[in-house]
């Protein structure tokens, strides 16, 4: 079976028992999913992700049952990469309850699957359960359910919450004991089997958690308004299972691309190949939900992911470029299933070739100043690597345990630290923002709320201000962005801004607490700024903040409307460093 029959099956099974397929969301959170308990985790990790406003008891558009298959992206098993079932990147087929079926319906439906439509073999299922504590007790339901289908005692097994509980994503919010099934790859007749902690024998195939309990800030467990069930299933896995497959690179998913760089490679190792592999494929799909590589956060990951691909394809003695070869193999297997793929084709390649470009030479002279440090990696030579040469830290975590070294983390952590507030207070000075409290200055301070959400409208979603200033003459805002601005995107930015001066916009001006804020989308430069009630200009046709155009974190001053501002003209647009666009404008009265 490959992907796309895996994919239809699932979808199809589920649909035919009263499930709404629904999209896959972006592989990064949206803003309101932050909120509810999951802020801080900077990927979608499982299909359950999107929906935590949905498991915590809001009605969601398409009902109670939905089924889908979700881009994933994790990376705490990161180091784990290159084995037979690790990977960064993966699809997770799920299906969901929002209080609707439970525990019954929920087993009885995946072992139906499984052994109706994938044909597995029903004695080489093992099931696990929850075996209770303090928190929850023993889940005895699901335990009757798997014995009335037929499992053996033998083949349950009851663990505790590190086992058997799933959730929650990041530190509060929706989770609950689970049921994992198992399928053992390699049967043998040694008689009773004791755990299905061997990874090489039983790999895990299916999770469905019954989500019935909202983890608190104190640790505690609270009852959710209403019983969910939640499952995921990893895609690559199971096909690796159902192709009989050794590891999940060799199921269709991976093996053009696996293919491809044992073609490029002049030097084979089964590791590299899958790491290169594995971070390509996560990269690709990263860009086309907007995140570009930077030294922070998500786009910290990215830049890891591309960094180690580009260091294990030189080990693999790849010459040549080979990103935008390997990226195109990506988006060619994923293309019709994930069609912003190909229409962001353009933006993951140049993304892949600048970070290739800049990567490629300071990896090798990087590698020749890590080989003259003899003993120990200190925090000052890591911090060197990381500055000079682009090393993230966790590359050289991975040369130094290659050569049996240690790196002095605490020590590169120092230096990083020392650095950043450096970086800080020179940032602090050109965030300024209003240097001349005049009428002109309000004016052009309204003007720049405006700029900053066409050119969201122009540019996408990924724009945001770093920094502005303005004085008598002239308006400057830097943004977020990747590319020049062309003088098409110029113009229609201008043209939007125009038309929302010739609208005559209210300019209102409103204090809430800054997650209500959060959730209308309002943004800004707002979070090192402000406490917890925050300030927030709107502008729009009413006094309605739903209404509005702009929403934005702001202290003011603001001219009372837009229509006194007068015509906007961008004057110039420049780089503003990695990743960063700078735009001067006027108004003429
Ligand atoms: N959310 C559950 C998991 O990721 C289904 O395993």
């Amino acid at each position: 079976m490959n992907s796309s029959d895996l994919r239809q099956k699932f979808l199809k099974f589920f649909e035919d028992r009263g499930h709404k397929i629904i999209p896959s969301a972006s592989l990064v959170p949206s803003e309101s999913v932050e909120l509810t308990g999951t802020k801080r985790v900077l990927f979608t990790t499982a299909g359950m992700h999107p929906l935590v406003p949905y498991l915590l008891g809001e009605s969601h558009p398409e009902g109670k049952r939905l089924v889908n298959v979700q881009k994933c992206l994790r990376t705490d098993d990161i180091d784990q990469v290159g084995d037979s079932v690790h990977n960064t990147f993966f699809e997770m087929l799920g299906n969901w309850s929002l209080g609707g079926y439970w525990r019954e319906e929920a087993i009885s439906w995946s072992y139906q699957f499984l052994i109706d439509v994938l044909k597995l073999d029903a004695k080489r299922i093992y099931v696990s359960v929850f075996a209770g504590d303090a928190d929850a007790p023993f889940d005895q339901e699901s335990y009757d359910i798997w014995r009335k289908l037929g499992l053996p005692e033998n083949h349950i097994f009851k663990y505790g919450k590190q086992e058997n509980w799933w959730g929650p994503v990041g530190p509060t919010g929706p989770c609950g004991p689970d049921t994992e099934m198992f399928y053992d790859v390699s049967p043998n007749d040694s008689g009773q089997v004791e755990k299905t902690s061997d990874s090489n024998r039983f790999i895990e195939i299916w999770n469905d958690v019954f989500m019935q309990y909202d983890k608190q800030n104190d640790g505690s467990f609270k009852p959710l308004k209403q019983k969910n069930v939640d499952t995921g299933m990893g895609l690559e896995r199971m096909l690796a299972v159902l192709g009989n497959a050794l590891s999940i690179y060799e199921t269709d998913v991976f093996l053009p691309l696996a293919k491809r760089i044992e073609d490029l490679a002049s030097y084979l190792d089964v590791k590299s190949t899958r790491i290169v592999a594995d971070h390509i494929r996560s990269s690709v799909f990263l860009i086309s939900d907007g995140v570009f590589p930077s030294n922070v956060e998500r786009g910290y990951v990215l830049r890891r992911l591309v960094r180690r691909a580009i260091r294990h394809a030189s080990l693999l003695k790849i010459e040549e470029d080979f990103l935008e070869d390997l990226a195109k193999i990506v988006i060619k297997t994923y293309g019709d299933l994930y069609p912003n793929l190909y229409e962001s084709q353009n933006l993951i390649i140049e993304t892949l070739k600048k970070e290739e470009d800049k990567f490629k030479k300071a990896l090798s002279s990087g590698i020749r100043q890590f080989e003259k440090i003899t003993g120990d990696i200190s925090g000052h030579d890591a911090f060197d690597l990381y500055q000079n040469y682009g090393f993230p830290i966790e590359l050289t975590i991975e040369l130094a345990t290659e050569k049996s070294k240690q790196v002095d983390l605490a020590g590169f952590e120092k230096e990083l630290k020392a650095h950043q507030e450096l970086s800080r207070k020179a940032g602090e000075k050109t965030k300024g923002g209003l240097t001349v409290q005049t009428e002109k200055a309000a004016k052009l301070h309204t003007a720049t709320h405006l700029l900053h959400q066409a050119l969201r409208d122009v540019l996408g979603k990924h724009v945001h201000q770093t920094g502005s200033h303005i004085t008598e003459e002239r308006l400057r805002f830097d943004f977020s962005h990747h590319a020049k601005t062309t003088p098409e995107q110029i113009k229609q930015t201008e043209a939007i801004v125009n038309q929302k001066i010739r609208d005559n916009l209210m300019v209102n001006q409103r204090v809430m607490p800054k997650e209500e804020a959060n959730k209308i989308g309002a943004v800004g430069l707002f979070e090192e700024k402000y406490g917890d009630l925050v300030n927030i200009y709107f502008i729009g046709p009413s006094t309605k903040i739903e209404e509005a155009y702009s929403k934005e974190f702001c202290g003011g001053p603001h001219a009372k409307s837009t229509g006194v501002l007068g015509h906007f003209k961008i004057t110039k647009e420049e780089s503003a460093g990695s990743d960063l666009r700078r735009i001067y404008a006027t108004i003429e009265e």
